[in-house]
């Protein structure tokens, strides 16, 4: 049993100077649209030198060399020049039809590695609703919308402003002179975040926006622009939508919390300091008690 055990491992040796673990076992390696992930290969071997190797991944029912693939020109990478056992494979900006399952072989087409990549992609958070926001003449105003992926970088993201004919596109490309310069998203580098700020707003910015991702969802908004003089005179600061009344409460109550901790600190302490007198007054009374 042992010999043969040892030939078999012998044998994995010569046909592909690499230690061929299990199989069976895969490996799951999650990504996100539009980022990039490495899907794990080396030789256990050090001595291992293997030249050649291949990646294949799985897609309609067949297997398809991964470097032949046009699918993956420029977005792959490999770092066996500099480390010779590493033969992971990253794959940069990735697509939903990414997904699916890989294998590391060897030119004897023993498989290294089994991998299986998911790719999450962008899902609106207020997919199909319909937001009412006030912005004022002059001021900016902020559309906020979101993936619920805050990783996942849609493969398209367009905001359009709906005339009573048609749309045109205000971001990424204006189609209209109107929103140059004027638009922008508010947070870049945040991939999910699609939200959009509008500055320097107009009478006639008012009207309905969309924030449209690749799969053909989207979120509305229909914004209503006031004269700074219509301000409520409320000591309050405007309400966009019902997210954003949230997060204003929200930080509302964290403003009031270091005071609330300090009033919480000086109660312990008038309770610490009344319990110890409780105690030496006991300890006084039992002490005269014994005395007697
Ligand atoms: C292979 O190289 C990549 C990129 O430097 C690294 O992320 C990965 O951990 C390496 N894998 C091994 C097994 O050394």
């Amino acid at each position: 049993m042992r010999v043969h055990l040892y030939l078999f491992i012998v044998m994995i040796h010569f046909s592909t100077g690499c230690i061929v673990s299990d199989v069976q076992q895969t490996i799951i390696i999650t990504g996100y649209t539009g980022g990039s992930v490495v899907l794990p290969c080396s030789c256990a071997d050090p001595q291992s030198t293997v030249t050649t190797f291949t990646w294949e991944s799985h897609r309609g029912n067949q297997w398809i060399q991964v470097f032949q693939d046009e699918k993956y020109i420029g977005r792959h990478e490999l770092f066996n020049e500099h480390s010779p056992k590493n033969l992971s494979l990253l794959i940069a900006d990735l697509r939903m039809n990414d997904q699916g399952y890989y294998k590391c072989l060897t030119k004897s087409n023993s498989i290294i590695t089994h991998v299986h990549l998911t790719v999450k992609g962008c899902d609106l958070v207020e997919d199909g609703k319909v937001f009412e926001v006030t912005g004022y003449s002059g001021e900016s105003v902020v559309l906020p919308c979101s993936c619920t992926e805050l990783l996942a970088k849609p493969e398209l993201i367009q905001w359009n402003y709906l005339t009573e004919k048609n749309y045109k596109v205000i971001y990424p490309n204006e189609q209209t002179e109107n929103y140059k310069n004027r638009v922008k998203l508010l947070n870049p580098n945040t991939p999910g975040d699609l939200s959009l700020h509008i500055s320097a707003l107009r009478t006639e910015d008012r009207g309905e926006y969309q924030c449209l991702v690749s799969s053909q969802q989207a979120v509305s908004f229909g914004l209503t622009v006031l004269q700074p003089e219509e301000k409520p005179h409320v000591n309050t600061i405007t309400l966009t939508t019902n997210q954003a009344s949230h997060q204003t409460q929200d930080s509302t109550v964290s403003q009031l919390n270091p005071n609330q901790q300090h009033i919480t600190h000086i109660v312990f302490i008038v309770r610490m300091f009344f319990s110890v007198l409780l105690l030496a007054l006991l300890v006084f009374i039992l002490w005269r008690c014994r005395g007697k």
